[in-house]
């Protein structure tokens, strides 16, 4: 990530003053490169409270003010045949985590021959040259992480259950609604489930991450239901199931794996109804200046989420004072788990925003900037449903 000039001086101030000196100049970095006036101003209040302030990790809840309108259908007449029909498809693939997963199954996460994420997917000798962790600390490190990130996965499933709530109220179309209802419950038996796994398995939580409260705090706040669409069910949403699917890929760890199994069938519904409604809604409801709003939104957004796996929570536990933030930065962007995260992340996602129409040529420079243009022309996710998906994953497995 590009900083200020004042970043390079940052080092000299005492750890307590660096650690919210440093993340406020990223954000300050961040926004000078939003061209978007109406953009800037949505997300400058809540880069405040995410970045500034840190809302996010000062109280054990956080009040977010809310403001959208609740739509009500007299009618009750159906309009949307593909969305009355995921619809179906979801109340016939409900499943209960008490019962579905085997939680009595004896999960140690510091085990060497089923680790919750593979010693690969970090670059210890490229750490090495900061500090020498022992094999048991390597381990400790990887459990860390793993936790971190089912932490960052469980925060995200919060937003998720109150954005679903949202939409489900401001959503023009009656069968809308009605298929929002089971993604409702959907992202409750989610959230239910990670946090039993991190609680009763793992037994550590992180806070959430200051990029990823950015971007729920803008969703939250803004009254418009289709840029809560887009944020939640399109980019959070999607880049979750890609980062699902890589966990579930890497992991050797049973429950987690049959866990993240389970709720990869549900999330790639959720994006497919995420396409469906705003390709229509693009396309019909409109403007032109609209359309671009939410192209250059989308595209920040994307940039928060790129941002957003830095892990800069176990950084701060394990190595501040021993190396910088910014030597951080480069390790974990260039580790060899996170490049398949980020990578496997906007293979979904490019495809997705360029089949809504938020990817015009206006915007192909900046995509092409920070490398995400070459995912375009993939599948995008009506064209795969959660079996295509842990079909694909299964048989990388098996390829390896
Ligand atoms: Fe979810
Ligand atoms: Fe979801």
């Amino acid at each position: 990530m590009n900083t200020t000039p004042l970043s390079h001086l940052t080092h000299l101030l005492p750890t307590a003053m660096r650690r919210r000196v440093e993340p406020v100049l990223e954000a300050v970095a961040m926004l000078r490169e939003v061209e978007n006036t109406a953009v800037m101003a949505r997300f400058t209040p809540s880069m405040l409270r995410g970045f500034v302030l840190r809302l996010g990790r000062r109280e054990e809840a956080t009040e977010m003010l809310a403001t959208h309108a609740a739509r009500f259908d007299w009618t009750y007449a159906s309009d949307f045949p593909e969305m009355r029909a995921l619809y179906s498809r979801a109340k016939q693939h409900q499943w209960d985590a008490e019962t579905l997963l085997d939680w009595g199954m004896d999960v140690d996460p510091m085990h060497p021959d089923r680790p919750l994420i593979p010693s690969d997917f970090f670059d210890f000798d490229a750490l090495d040259r900061h500090v020498k962790l022992s094999a048991e600390e390597r381990r400790r490190f990887l459990y860390n992480m793993a936790a971190w990130m089912l932490s960052q996965f469980l925060h995200g499933e919060q937003g998720a259950l109150f954005a679903a709530a949202q939409v489900t109220e401001s959503v023009q179309w009656f069968d809308g609604k009605l298929y929002g209802s089971t993604q409702v419950v959907d992202e409750g038996r989610h959230v239910e489930a990670f946090h039993r796994y991190l609680d009763t398995k793992l037994n550590k939580l992180y806070t959430i991450n200051d990029n990823l409260f950015v971007i729920i705090d803008s969703l939250m706040s803004d009254p418009r239901w289709d840029m809560k669409f887009l944020g939640m069910q399109i980019m959070v949403e999607g880049l979750a199931l890609g980062a699902f699917g890589t966990l579930y890929k890497l992991t050797r760890e049973p429950l987690l794996k049959n866990l993240l199994g389970a709720v990869i069938q549900d999330e790639a519904r959720h994006v497919h109804y995420g396409v469906l409604a705003l390709r229509e809604h693009v396309r019909t409801a409109l403007s032109e200046a609209e359309r671009r709003e939410r192209e250059d939104w989308a595209f920040e957004v994307a940039l928060l989420m790129r941002n957003r796996f830095m892990a800069h929570e176990v950084y701060e536990e394990w190595f501040e004072g021993i190396m910088t933030r910014r030597q951080w930065n480069d390790l974990i962007s260039s580790s060899p788990g996170m490049r398949e995260f980020r990578d496997v992340m906007f293979r979904r996602l490019v495809p997705n925003l360029d089949t809504i129409g938020l990817l015009s040529p206006r915007v192909e420079a900046h995509y092409h900037r920070v490398g995400l243009l070459r995912f375009r022309g993939g599948k995008n996710a009506m064209q795969l449903s959660g079996d295509d998906l842990l079909r694909d994953l299964d048989g990388e497995i098996a390829a390896a």
